[in-house]
């Protein structure tokens, strides 16, 4: 099969790993009889400085028209002074609403062999973890109305959470249904003793509830959720949550697994295109030192994989290949131990393809 993917590198450590990505993908279609191809976009940072726009029109045209989207990562400090609507965040955010890519599925997972990477004890921690954050992805407080002006206490500004009841209901559909597949237990976060918004999701998720006898669910406060990850994460299989809280509770989570450079995600809406991403950010200060770890993207090809090109065996050939460098002791200087074997980008993309 010929799979069309829109690739967008994006600012700082971007290139850096979208490169090993593309190399891995391209052995795994090799071995496999697929062809992908690849179209490169400017999204971003780099995009303000080639067009003075964060995210160009033929970016979004061109991803609408691909069956999938490769992102690497976008920002960086020489931007940080534009205006919000100009900021390198935009494109990400303004590509996730033009591609109705409302469910952002976030796994974290540790592996055994990351084990000492884990600021957890061993104790809580056990013999690993396996959560699927399911985050709201085109709604709530970074979609909602905004603004500024002046006051009587001088500057203000403010941001509006805002979720109507179908958007929570399709994007619980997705979780539960996720649920189903993993381990039937489900957790709803939302801040529901203070908000109204909360009480309405809540109100909508133990609704949908209704459809999935078989799944457990339970709702915790978004303070207590952040507190629970750290205290007791086992307790946690499938969870689904707003944009903002999701946002965050995925880089706790990450961090529980030992690095953020681990952690991939999938951006889905109805149909079959969707957006990969490592949940990480641009990382500047190592941007360009051949120092990133590519694996959180190298998983986002997995998800990919799976998710939009239907190639399951395939997307655990990725898998079973991260599994394997780690276990021969292969790491990049996140998640370096004493004993491990220290690499490079390359060299870390190098030895996943081998493994192919
Ligand atoms: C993420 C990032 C983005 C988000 C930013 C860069 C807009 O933090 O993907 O988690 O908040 O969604
Ligand atoms: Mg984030």
């Amino acid at each position: 099969m010929d799979f069309k993917c829109a690739v967008i590198k994006g600012d700082g450590i971007g290139p850096d790993i979208v490169d090993q990505a593309i190399k891995l993908l391209d052995i795994v279609g090799e071995k496999y009889g697929h062809s992908f191809s690849y179209e490169e976009v400017l999204a971003g940072g780099v995009a303000i400085d080639a067009t003075g726009h964060p995210l160009p029109q033929e970016t979004i045209d061109v991803c609408k028209k691909s069956d999938a989207v490769i992102l690497g990562a976008v920002g960086g400090p020489q931007w940080d002074h534009l205006p919000g609507n100009l900021r390198p965040e935009v494109a990400l955010l303004g590509l996730r609403s033009a591609l109705g890519l409302y469910a952002n599925l976030r796994p974290a997972v540790m592996y055994k062999e990351l084990q000492a990477a884990c600021p957890i004890k061993d104790e809580i921690i056990g013999q690993g973890l396996d959560i699927m954050v399911v985050r709201e992805l085109t709604g709530g407080i970074y979609f909602g109305e905004r603004g500024q002006g002046t006051g009587e206490n001088g500057a203000y500004s403010y941001d509006t959470m805002m979720y109507s009841e179908k958007e929570v209901e399709r994007i619980a559909r997705n979780a539960f249904d996720i649920a189903m597949k993993r381990g039937k237990k489900l957790t709803s976060v939302d801040k529901a003793n203070v908000l109204e918004n909360s009480r309405l999701w809540r109100k909508v998720v133990l609704e949908v509830a209704k459809d999935y006898p078989e799944v457990e669910l339970n709702h915790l406060y978004v303070d207590n959720a952040a507190m629970q990850l750290v205290i007791n994460p086992k307790q946690f299989d499938t969870i689904v949550t707003g944009n903002m809280f999701g946002d965050i509770l995925s880089d706790e989570a990450s961090m529980i697994t030992g690095s953020i450079g681990m952690l991939p995600s999938a951006s889905l809406g109805e149909g079959k295109i969707g957006m990969y991403e490592p949940i990480h950010g641009s990382a500047p200060d190592i941007a360009g030192q051949d120092k990133a770890n590519p694996i959180a993207t190298v998983l986002s090809m997995a998800m990919m994989l799976r998710y939009s090109f239907d190639l399951e065996e395939e997307a655990k050939a990725i898998e079973k290949a991260v599994e394997n460098v780690l276990a021969a002791g292969y790491r990049t200087g996140d998640i370096m131990s004493p004993g491990g074997k220290l690499v490079g980008t390359k060299e870390m993309g190098r030895l996943l393809c081998e493994q192919i």
